[in-house]
């Protein structure tokens, strides 16, 4: 039987949740960085890397380079097998990190060696990890796909997709095409960035809203009913101002996903996180609730959290997340993707 202690111990851990991010490769520790930069309050930040000359310029509340003999600091060379056996070389490590927290973002750029290998093989140890037990964290990958020109990485960037959503609870995916197209066609550069702040926006928003006292807390317990065991899902940011500011923002999020989807009506779940300045009023918070479950079937879960961001004077950020949704990146025939077609 459950001692008290271990009673005790179980709730407490519950009431207020730990949260871990950790960046893996190139692309997920530029955005653990990004995070860093901004600060965030509730959660722990961690770069994972086989490059030792990037993890130096990183920034994180823990660095750890993997693979040290395999790859000797180089990099992985774009081979997400080698990047797989780094994380095994150095998966204790790793998990040390993470073990004790309840959510579990892992972030990583997919179609490169590094992210691509070390993400899928540190899902594989954690599920391993945690299977039938019932205190697991939630594991929650969030990852980009490569832009069209990065033809060669498309076909890495699909199968480390596929074996990620068979090992995480959720992977949230943006794809680098439509956020590109949604920001205005920005040169390569530009984009990264705002690929970047948009990860670190939906990881910081989460974590925040989870762990600290918000206009409305994000419930773990709820978290976990839309996110457990739901594949992909895709997320939406919109921003409003001015008049109509709250209406505008969620028209933003609604139609500004930032993933080919298949079928939208057969979702599981819907995450709504709102933020704005000191006069964000809870009348706009339950209007964005509204107009978002119109555009869904009854029958999807809806839960939502509220936060206050100084930042944001006079302005509001929507973010939606649709849960257990099928990426048409996933369905679609390998020859149809990217620029060239073979037919
Ligand atoms: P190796 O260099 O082979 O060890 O792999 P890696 O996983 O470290 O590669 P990296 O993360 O640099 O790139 C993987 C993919 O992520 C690229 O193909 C791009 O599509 C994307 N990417 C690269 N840099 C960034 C970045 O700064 N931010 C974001 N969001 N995506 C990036």
């Amino acid at each position: 039987m459950e001692s008290q202690e271990e009673k005790i111990e179980k709730f407490a851990r519950m009431a207020v949740p730990t949260v871990v991010a950790v960046g893996l490769g190139g692309a997920g520790c530029n955005v653990i960085t990004w995070i860093k930069d901004k600060g965030i309050t509730g959660g722990k930040l961690v770069a994972v890397n086989t490059d030792a000359t990037h993890l130096r310029i990183t920034k994180a509340d823990k660095r750890i380079l993997i693979g040290e003999k395999l790859t000797r600091g180089l990099g992985s060379g774009g081979y997400p097998d080698v990047g797989e056996k780094a994380l095994y070389e150095s998966a204790n490590e790793v998990v040390y990190e993470l073990s004790k927290s309840n959510i579990i973002f892992m972030v990583a750029g997919m179609g490169g060696g590094t992210g691509t290998g070390s993400i899928v093989g540190l899902a594989d140890v954690l599920r391993k990890k945690f299977a039938g037990n019932p205190m697991a964290p939630l594991i929650c990958g969030v990852v980009t796909l490569p832009f069209e020109v990065e033809t060669a990485r498309m076909a890495a960037a699909k199968k480390g997709l596929s074996r990620l959503k068979a090992a995480c609870d959720t992977v949230v995916v943006i794809d680098n095409n439509r956020l590109v197209k949604v920001a205005g066609n920005l040169p390569f550069r530009e984009a990264l960035g705002v690929a970047n702040t948009t990860v670190g926006k939906f990881v910081k928003g989460i974590t925040e809203t989870i762990t600290t006292a918000s206009l409305i807390n994000l419930d773990y317990a709820d978290l976990k009913a839309i996110m457990s065991g739901s594949g992909i899902a895709s997320i939406g940011i919109g921003e409003g101002s001015g008049e109509n500011r709250i209406e505008n923002a969620v028209d933003k999020a609604l139609n500004g996903r930032l993933l080919d989807i298949e079928d939208v009506t057969k979702a599981q779940g819907l995450l709504i996180h709102v933020s704005g300045g000191e006069d964000l009023t809870l009348g706009e918070v339950n209007r964005a609730a509204e107009i978002m479950k119109r555009s869904l079937p009854p029958k999807v879960k809806i839960i939502w959290g509220a936060r206050v961001d100084n930042e944001l004077q006079g302005a509001v950020s929507v973010m939606a997340v649709v849960t257990g949704v099928e990426s048409a990146f996933l369905s679609k025939n390998q020859k149809h993707i990217g620029p060239f077609k073979f037919r």
